[in-house]
């Protein structure tokens, strides 16, 4: 695509429209994913995970989760349900080992690191608050990483949480957004943004 940066940024609309009919390859949806997880998130606990509704079959089973915004669900190659674990710490194990492994780690951080967790007091509000901000950032990185590979995306926030949940059997997570992905077929809307000075203060 040869966009730069700056051009991924500006460019991304919520896009309502897709094109019908168009299958994107697994391997590009992997190709987006793996640029898209290199998202911060907090002391790396990447509490996320993601359910892909690609094949006409999945896509007829879920449709009843999307009761409003049925043109991106209908029309899109591919819709991503956005889930948080509600266990904190629930992949550190996984992950500091991995890290451990790869010498990015010593054991003995990841020993100090993963005590710490089990000693935390954090409530379980805090601890939800900081997995959907962590949720935020994975997935605005989704929906550049899509731009970057020529595809566009609209989040969604109407979709049945609770009834996401129930269809994919998570009891440990919660649903927090859903996005589609596909190539426009009509313009996102021309949105504006409050000026930097309504909004910033530079102290
Ligand atoms: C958390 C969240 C939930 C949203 N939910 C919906 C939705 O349910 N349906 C929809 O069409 N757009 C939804 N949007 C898209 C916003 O309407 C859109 O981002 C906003 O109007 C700015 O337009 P832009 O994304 O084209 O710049 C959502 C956006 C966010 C961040």
């Amino acid at each position: 695509m040869n966009q730069t940066f700056k051009e991924i940024l500006l460019d991304r609309r919520s896009i309502r429209a897709y094109k019908p009919g168009i299958v994107i390859e697994d391997t590009l949806i992997e190709s987006i994913f793996k640029d898209a997880l290199r998202a911060p998130s907090a002391n790396n606990l990447q509490p996320w995970s993601f359910k892909i509704i690609k094949s006409p079959e999945a896509k007829t089973t879920y449709s009843h989760l999307f009761p409003w915004n049925r043109k991106q669900y209908e029309t899109s190659s591919f819709m991503v349900i956005l889930f948080v674990d509600k266990s904190f710490a629930k992949r550190a194990k996984a992950i500091y080992d991995m890290q451990v492994n790869a010498g990015t780690m010593t054991i003995e951080t990841r020993d100090k690191q993963l005590n710490a967790f089990k000693q935390t007091t954090m409530a379980d509000a805090d601890i939800m608050r900081t997995a959907y901000l962590d949720a935020g950032l994975v997935a605005m990185s989704l929906m550049l990483s899509a731009r970057s590979y020529g595809l566009d995306t609209c989040p969604i926030g109407g979709f049945l949480k609770r009834e996401s949940e129930q269809a994919f059997e998570v009891t440990d997570q919660e649903a927090v957004m859903a996005i589609s992905f596909g190539i426009k077929d009509e313009d996102g809307h021309q949105t504006l943004r409050l000026p930097f000075h309504d909004v910033a203060s530079i102290y």
